[in-house]
């Protein structure tokens, strides 16, 4: 027996429309609406919707949205979500006026974050980490991209991806997985650049391909981190097994990372804080999307990307929270979608397409999510009772969740 779910007294559904690509230019704003409506869901996934003036269909469980907004749950597309411990010291050492960067050179930052990593066990990893899932799946966030990255040696990059596949196991939500391991210089190999990124092509990358343990390949270009040529040559050892990159440049510095990104057909550069026009025209000219994380430079009071010359320029803009313990100690879209109109002159229907559609496309899960459409997952929001959708991210930190359904199961 199929098990039936009717959400009804819907103020409005929003949704991108189901598009088989990312949207993009003028499209990046173009939601699909419907009012007074019910929404009618068969074990798990979405039926079909209809005007509260027809007659309700039958179902066996009846929930009512009480003139709500239901809306795709978030599609979170860049995330740190397995870490150790946080961070607030760093906070603190930043409010004093020493920065992001300078922290970094010092040894502390992700150098700091691997400390504790390497000392935690995979099941206390794994425990904290589903914890912050599932405090994220109450502020709706349906799916998840995490990355290794604070391990910074083989058993540690390993035992933090094998937590990231126990996520996708144990998990109500999609979960996929990023290795990260060029994300800083760890200290064994201060004086050794050579012989880490060696030993990510010769050891890790092997080891991590052989038990099938990640889906993407990140690197951080930056000059804190690696520059355009080793991330060249990184990205390079992750085409021979098969891994698509999507990589952190871009945050301080422009230096050459969206150029590589692109030779090497990647998903998404992600963080874009600093970008010139001939970068903006390298992406528009290719299929890589732009994935902009304003809680980062909202948190390390940096600027913003140029979300709108990047929109102008046809590229599509995914929206994410970056959450991790060092630049955005927050995994709350709402936060994120608020901060793109506020900040990035995003207007609000861009925000929910670059957080839903345009970032399930990212992660290869828009054919099951990202939208409200029939044979769709069932991963929704149903909001409090509110005016518009621009009153979401205009009415920025309040929880605008009432439920979040996903499939079968409603979290509160
Ligand atoms: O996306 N920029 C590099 N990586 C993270 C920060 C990691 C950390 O500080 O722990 C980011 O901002
Ligand atoms: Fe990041």
């Amino acid at each position: 027996m199929p098990q039936t779910l009717l959400i009804h007294h819907i103020r409005r559904i929003l949704t991108p429309p189901p598009a088989h690509q990312p949207l993009s230019g003028k499209a990046q704003g173009s939601l699909h609406t419907h009012d007074d409506a019910w929404l009618l869901i068969e074990d798990g996934r979405i039926v079909g919707s209809g005007s509260m003036s027809e007659p309700l269909p039958r179902a066996e469980r009846r929930f009512d949205a009480e003139g709500g907004m239901v809306l795709p749950a978030f599609v979170d597309a860049h995330t740190h979500l397995v870490f150790a411990a946080s961070r607030e010291g760093e906070f603190v050492d930043r409010i004093r006026g020493l920065s992001y960067q300078e922290i970094a050179r010092r040894g502390g930052g992700i150098l700091n974050s691997a400390l504790r990593l390497r000392q935690t066990s995979e099941e206390a990893l794994f425990a904290q980490a589903m914890q912050r899932l599932e405090g994220l799946i109450r502020l709706g966030t349906g799916a998840i991209e995490i990355k290794s990255g604070y391990g910074l040696d083989t058993e540690s990059e390993l035992k933090m991806l094998r937590v990231i596949r126990r996520m996708k196991e144990a998990a109500p939500v999609p979960v996929r997985a990023t290795f990260l391991g060029a994300h800083a210089l760890p200290p064994e190999y201060r004086d050794d650049r050579e012989g880490y990124l060696a030993l990510i092509e010769r050891e890790m990358l092997p080891r991590i391909a052989d038990e099938g343990l990640a889906d993407y390949m990140d690197v951080f270009c930056e000059k804190v981190a690696f520059s355009a040529d080793e991330t060249d040559r990184l990205l390079e050892a992750a085409d021979r097994y098969g891994l698509r990159p999507r990589i952190h440049t871009n945050q301080f510095h422009s230096m050459g990372g969206i150029e590589v990104a692109v030779r090497h057909g990647a998903i998404s550069v992600d963080h874009l804080e600093v970008v010139n026009d001939e970068e903006i025209r390298t992406l528009a000219a290719s299929d890589t999307m732009a994935t902009l994380l304003p809680s980062a430079p909202f948190f390390l009071n940096d600027p913003y990307p140029p979300a709108r010359r990047l929109i102008e320029a046809g590229i599509p803009v995914v929206l994410a929270s970056d959450y991790n313990p060092g630049s955005s100690p927050s995994g709350n879209m709402w936060l994120v979608w608020s901060l793109a109109c506020i900040k990035m002159r995003m207007l609000p229907e861009e925000g929910l397409v670059a957080a839903t559609l345009n970032a399930a496309h990212s992660l290869g899960l828009a054919d099951h999510l990202g939208s409200i459409a029939p044979g769709k997952k069932a991963h929704l929001i149903v909001t409090r009772p509110a005016p518009s959708l621009a009153y979401l991210p205009y009415s920025f930190g309040e929880n605008h969740v009432r439920a979040v359904l996903i499939g079968n199961q409603w979290y509160f």
